[in-house]
């Protein structure tokens, strides 16, 4: 039976670490929307254009994760996703993964505004600014990325600008979404609050 979980939130809130736990937790598939996104942007990087390579996106395009980490790409995600085609390009994909059988957790900005508008459980996974930057700081020095927590701070209120500024698709909390504020808890603690609302609905 289809079950829609929809995580969304600005970057580095926590919302890819609680999806995870969420699929493992319930058995669920997981998309992690952004890294379609990050795969367009990766294409454009290489002069594609950012339509024809939403067009022909391929499950082998998204294998390499780091390469699809590195900011240059969060960048160029970001603008590519401001693209009315490139997220029509993108929407059928994701609809069908969301209503597979068996359930599934899709994370990004605008899945249970715009993608699974009926989800069973809507997430809006935030975290201050502060703590973001720093989160994300630490996770590229941790894979040796050279950066600073300065640029980090910048990389992330630019995106952050246009994801929420864009005409399509902005990115913003579902009228029906739970917030969760990961601001003052540990990976354990806010993994711990989202399974108890999604079992909560399970439940009910
Ligand atoms: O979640 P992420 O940081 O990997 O996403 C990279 C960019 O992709 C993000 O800045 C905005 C865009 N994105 C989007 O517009 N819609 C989604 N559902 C997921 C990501």
């Amino acid at each position: 039976m289809p079950f829609c979980v929809a995580t969304d939130g600005p970057a580095a809130a926590g919302k890819g670490t609680i999806s995870k736990a969420l699929a493992e937790r319930f058995g669920y598939a997981h998309l992690d929307t952004g890294l379609l996104y990050r795969a367009v942007g990766a294409k454009t990087l290489q002069g594609m254009d950012a339509v024809e390579a939403a067009k022909s996106l391929v499950p082998e395009d998204m294998v390499d994760e780091d390469a699809l980490r590195a900011p240059q790409v969060a960048r160029a995600a970001s603008q590519v996703a401001a693209q009315h085609d490139v997220r029509a390009a993108l929407v059928d994909f994701q609809r069908a993964f969301a209503r597979r059988d068996g359930g599934a957790v899709l994370d990004g900005r605008d899945i249970g505004t715009v993608i699974c508008p009926d989800a069973e459980v809507k997430l809006y996974i935030t975290a201050s600014d502060e703590v973001r930057a720093e989160r994300r700081y630490l996770e590229m020095r941790a894979k040796g990325v050279e950066i600073t927590q300065e640029e980090v701070a910048k990389d992330l209120a630019e995106r952050d600008r246009r994801d929420e500024s864009r005409a399509t698709a902005p990115l913003v909390a579902a009228d029906d979404a739970i917030v969760i504020d990961t601001t003052a808890l540990s990976i354990e603690e806010a993994v711990a609050l989202a399974v108890q609302k999604v079992q909560a609905v399970l439940d009910a």
